[in-house]
């Protein structure tokens, strides 16, 4: 080892993520002038990193594994014990090639076009209304939306839970405490539920459409040939329509970006489909949500003179190398036009992971939220008019994960002539 990393003193650093949130890392690396540093968190070391050529070998399957590298605690909340995200190599690229079946254009376009239905329907209500909070509103339509698109039968009075109990597996992640409660008992209950209908889907007992991801999920079988036992099966179900549910945050987001960017609404109003594009590639790049992704060492290797051993816990900054001035012109400032230059940015945008998603863990679902956002970014701009009252629309980089406080607070709602 050629040289020596940055090493944090301390014996552990755990409860500064809990006040940073998603500065943690970056504070760190501005501080030391690094892109990688040693710290030790949840009673171990751990090295972070950042940067593309950190994203390159981050997503290098030779160096690095999933298995182990997830806390017990995010697996009971947000991803499921032991489902796909914690999975590698072989077994891994099967169950991610299936995943990525469940979300081909055809389909992407079906699920987009139900949620705008879903919207304009709801505009109706929303005119009644003296306020709505556009959150509240979103997760409870996107949660209806995504059931209906996998296939998973609903009732109209059952959908705020359902989606409440989704919201907390996501909200639970980074909270202590009652956060956390609610996060795991979300997760027991959906787990519960989901499993009845997959058992339901197997026993014959519930008439569905041919081709839906409930379906394909309930009868899909692994390398060794077998059904995936109930338990990992609605696990696996869950990881599809949670995160579906997770982009009412990115909706929220988006208003604000519009609201808070208004040299972007001549552009906007051009109503371009290029434009609106970069748009809400601008608002997963400036806006929060993944803070950082987490890797066991595969093998001993070494990389920038410093010396990785096998087992040990990295850190990839996402939300820094979202904000880095070494990859973005000045990235705090909101500019979807940036997005204009053609560029290859796997390793440099990396939002919802990097890489390539049929051979590593980068998201599937990418391009149904650009779908999803583009449509809501669509349907604020061209389809509604509303006032923006009074209220609190800042949000806490220090909480994991994080929304405009208000959740995003709108009146005097009609549609566009
Ligand atoms: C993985 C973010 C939407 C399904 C991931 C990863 C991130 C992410 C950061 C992990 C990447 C890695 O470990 O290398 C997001 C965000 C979303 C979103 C911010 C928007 C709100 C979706 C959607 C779907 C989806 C809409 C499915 C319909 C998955 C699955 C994985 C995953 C199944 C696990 C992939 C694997 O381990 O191989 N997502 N995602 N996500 N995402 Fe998303």
């Amino acid at each position: 080892v050629k040289e020596r990393i940055v090493q944090e003193k301390g014996l552990d650093h755990t409860l500064n993520i809990l006040e940073e949130g998603y500065l943690f890392i970056k504070n760190r690396m501005d501080r030391y002038q690094c892109d990688m540093f040693e710290t030790h968190i949840m009673g171990e070391k751990a090295i972070c990193l950042s940067g593309e050529e950190a994203c390159k070998i981050f997503y290098n399957e030779e160096l690095f594994q999933r298995k182990g590298a997830m806390p017990m605690r995010v697996q009971k909340t947000l991803f499921g014990v032991n489902a796909i995200q914690g999975m590698d190599k072989k077994p891994h690229t099967e169950r991610k090639l299936f995943f990525m079946s469940l979300m081909t254009e055809e389909r992407q376009n079906e699920l987009t076009q139900l949620f705008e239905k879903e919207l304009e329907a709801s505009v109706a209500k929303w005119m009644e209304k003296k306020e709505i909070v556009l959150f509240h509103e979103v997760k409870n339509i996107i949660c209806k939306v995504a059931c209906k698109w996998t296939g998973v039968p609903v009732k109209e009075n059952e959908i705020e839970d359902r989606a409440d109990d989704f919201c907390s597996m996501i909200d639970g992640i980074g909270g202590v405490g009652p956060r956390y409660w609610k996060g795991k008992s979300g997760r027991n209950k959906t787990e519960e539920w989901i499993q009845g209908i997959i058992e339901d889907v197997r026993q014959g007992k519930l008439k569905m459409e041919e081709d839906s991801p409930l379906k394909s999920m309930a009868f899909h079988r692994d390398l060794d040939g077998n059904q995936m036992d109930l338990p990992m099966a609605a696990k696996e179900l869950i990881n599809v329509i949670r995160p579906i549910v997770a982009i009412s945050t990115y909706i929220t987001f988006t208003a604000l970006a519009v609201y808070e960017h208004p040299h972007c609404q001549d552009e906007l109003l051009c109503n371009e489909d290029k434009y609106y594009e970069m748009f809400v590639q601008e608002v997963r790049r400036f806006y929060p949500f993944t803070p950082f992704l987490g890797a066991r060492v595969h093998r001993d290797f070494e990389w920038n003179g410093y010396g990785f051993k096998k087992g040990v816990l990295v850190l990839l900054d996402v939300y820094g190398m979202d904000h880095d001035p070494h990859i973005w012109k000045n990235p705090e400032q909101f500019e979807p036009n940036r997005f204009l230059e053609e560029k290859d940015r796997t390793y440099s945008f990396i939002p919802q992971g990097g890489g390539d998603p049929a051979k590593g863990h980068r998201c599937p679902g990418e391009g149904i939220t650009i779908e999803i956002m583009k449509a809501s970014l669509n349907f604020l701009v061209n389809k509604i008019e509303f006032k923006v009252p009074e209220q609190d629309l800042s949000f806490r980089l220090s909480r994991i994960p994080t929304l405009p406080e208000s959740g995003f607070v709108m009146t005097n709602i009609k549609r566009k002539a």
